[in-house]
C-alpha cells in the first residue's frame, strides 16, 4: 500500500451494499455437508470414532463392530474444521523474537519497534472441536522436500510468508537466492537442508493489474479475464500456491472484461458504472483458479492451491488518530460478530474455492483449499502494529496524530496461527494421498 497514508481508502467499505450472502450461505453450507459426511462415513468410517471404541453405528442406524486396529498412516484428523474456535491464553509464547530471524518488514517489527506490551503473544487458537498442534518447522520442511512454496498476493501474503519464514528459521538457515522490484516484491529464498524453495510474488489482484500511482492514473485498473503473468508464467516450476489477496480491491479502480470497461469502483470523474467491488473479487478469484486448474489439466503438472481468506483491519476510529488500534486482548467469543464487508470477502472466497474443487477430476494433481481465517484473524484487534509500525513512535512524547498500521499483523504474532492451520493442511493431505496409494 502507498506510503503515506496506507488506508485513506477505507472510507469505501461504507459504500458497499451488503447483500445476505450469509443467509444464502447457510442452507448451502447444509446441503453441501451432509452428502460430505455422508461419504467420509462411507469411506473412512475410523476417523469419525475414537481409537478404542468398537461398538458404534452404521448409517441406518444399526450397532456394527468396528476394527480397533492401528491406522497405517499418521494420525491426522481429517474431520476437524480449524475456522471456528476461540483464542486461549498460551504460556509458551512464540518460537521467534523480532531478532531471531533477518526478514521481518520494518514495519512489522513491533518487538523490535519498542511495542511496550507483550501479552498479545501468549495466545493460542483452541478449535472447537480438535487441538492445533504447534507449528513444527521440520515437519513442515520435511512435507514440502524439493518443493517450491510460492506466496502471491499482496502485502498480507508477504505477512504470511514472513510469518513462515520465521518460524522456519527457528531450524534452519534459508538463502535468499532471488529478489526484484521496489521494496522486495519478488524474492525467493532456498532451504539446502531440505531443498526446499519459498517465493513470494507481488500480485494485489492476482488477475493482470496495473496500480495507480502518484503522479499518473488515480485509478487501479484491473483485467478482469487474465491472470498476473508475473505469477502465472512462473507456475510450472511452483508445486505449492497460497493466494492472498483483498484489501487492494477496496481501492478506486476501474475494471475491463475482454477488452471493454465492465465498470468501476469509487471513480468519481469517470463516467464509468459503479460496481463496486465484491463481484470483482468474484472473478478475480475465479479467473485465477480457473488458470491454474486449466494449468494443471494440460500440463499434468501436480499443484496445491491454498486461498488465505480475508483478514479483516482493526480500526476504530481515524486511523491516524493514537489509539486507532490499542487493544492489547482478543475479543471474547460473543463480544463482537464477525458481519459485513469482512464476512462478505470471505463468503466469496469459500464460495470460490469450493466450486473449484468440485470441478477437480484428479485429486492426485491439483488439490485446493481455503485457509479460512477470517473469524480467527477478526477476533485478533490487539495483534497489529499500529503505531509500532515505525520505530519508538512515541520517543518525543504522546502525539495526538500518528500513524497506525491496523492491517498487518506484528510478527511474532496471530498470522504464525495461519502457518499451523497450513501445516495441518498439507499433513492431511499428505495422509490422504498415501490412504489413496494403499
Ligand atoms: C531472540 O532469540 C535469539 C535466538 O533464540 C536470542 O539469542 C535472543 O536473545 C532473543 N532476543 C530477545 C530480545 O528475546
Ligand atoms: C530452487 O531454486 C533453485 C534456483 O534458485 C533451483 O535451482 C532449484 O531447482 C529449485 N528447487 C526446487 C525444489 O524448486
Ligand atoms: C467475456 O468473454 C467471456 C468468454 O467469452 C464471456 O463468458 C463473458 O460473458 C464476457 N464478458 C463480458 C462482460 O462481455
Ligand atoms: C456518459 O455515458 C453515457 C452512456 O454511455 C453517454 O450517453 C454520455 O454522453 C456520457 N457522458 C459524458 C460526459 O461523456
Amino acid at each position: 500500500m502507498g506510503s503515506t497514508s496506507p488506508f485513506k481508502d477505507h472510507h469505501h467499505h461504507q459504500q458497499q451494499q451488503s447483500y445476505p450472502i450469509t443467509k444464502k450461505l447457510l442452507p448451502w453450507a447444509l446441503y453441501a455437508l451432509l452428502p460430505l459426511a455422508i461419504f467420509r462415513l462411507y469411506l473412512h468410517p475410523l476417523d469419525l470414532f475414537s481409537e478404542n471404541e468398537v461398538i458404534t453405528k452404521d448409517l441406518q442406524n444399526k450397532p456394527i463392530i468396528v476394527s480397533t486396529a492401528p491406522k497405517p498412516v499418521e494420525e491426522v484428523r481429517n474431520d476437524c474444521d480449524y475456522s471456528n474456535g476461540e483464542w486461549v491464553e498460551d504460556k509458551m509464547g512464540p518460537l521467534y523474537n523480532g531478532t531471531s530471524c533477518g526478514t521481518i518488514k520494518d514495519g512489522q517489527n513491533c518487538m523490535g519497534h519498542g511495542r511496550p506490551d507483550s501479552g498479545y503473544l501468549y495466545w493460542r487458537w483452541k478449535p472447537s472441536q480438535c487441538q492445533l498442534p504447534r507449528f513444527e518447522p521440520t515437519k513442515f520442511l520435511s512435507l514440502l522436500e524439493n518443493k517450491h512454496l510460492a506466496f502471491v498476493g499482496d502485502s498480507m501474503a508477504r505477512n504470511q510468508l514472513e510469518s513462515l519464514l520465521c518460524l522456519l528459521s527457528s531450524v534452519s538457515h534459508p538463502d535468499l537466492v532471488y529478489t526484484n522490484g521496489d521494496d522486495n516484491k519478488f524474492r525467493r529464498w532456498h532451504f539446502p537442508s531440505h531443498n526446499v524453495n519459498v517465493s513470494v510474488y507481488w500480485s494485489p489482484f492476482l488477475v493482470k493489474g496495473i496500480e495507480k500511482s502518484n503522479t499518473g492514473f488515480n485509478f487501479n485498473k484491473l483485467f478482469l479475464d487474465s491472470v498476473d503473468n508475473r505469477w502465472a508464467l512462473d507456475l510450472e516450476q511452483i508445486d505449492m500456491l497460497v493466494l492472498s489477496v483483498g484489501h487492494w480491491f477496496l481501492h478506486p479502480a476501474v475494471y475491463y472484461e475482454n477488452d471493454s470497461v465492465l465498470g468501476c469502483h469509487a471513480c468519481e470523474g469517470l463516467n464509468h458504472t459503479e460496481i463496486g467491488f465484491f463481484d470483482v473479487l468474484r472473478k478475480a478469484v475465479k479467473t485465477t483458479l480457473k488458470a491454474i486448474t486449466d494449468k494443471s489439466i494440460t500440463d499434468g503438472n501436480q499443484i496445491d492451491v491454498i486461498l488465505t481468506t480475508f483478514s479483516p483491519a482493526h480500526f476504530e476510529g481515524e486511523w491516524d488518530k493514537n489509539g486507532a488500534c490499542s487493544r492489547e486482548k482478543p475479543f471474547e467469543e460473543g463480544e463482537k460478530a464477525l458481519e459485513g464487508m469482512d464476512a462478505d470477502m470471505r463468503n466469496i472466497e469459500v464460495e470460490e474455492i469450493e466450486e473449484a474443487k468440485n470441478k477437480v477430476i484428479q485429486v492426485d494433481r491439483l488439490r485446493i483449499e481455503a485457509l479460512d481465517v477470517t473469524k480467527i484473524a477478526f477476533m485478533r484487534p490487539d495483534g497489529h502494529p499500529g503505531p509500532y509500525m515505525y520505530p519508538n513512535p512515541f520517543a518525543d512524547g504522546v502525539k495526538d496524530r500518528v500513524q497506525n498500521d491496523c492491517v498487518h499483523w506484528c510478527l511474532p504474532g496471530p498470522i504464525d496461527t495461519w502457518n499451523e492451520i497450513l501445516l495441518q493442511v498439507v499433513r492431511q493431505w499428505e495422509a490422504e494421498s498415501m490412504r489413496r496409494r494403499g
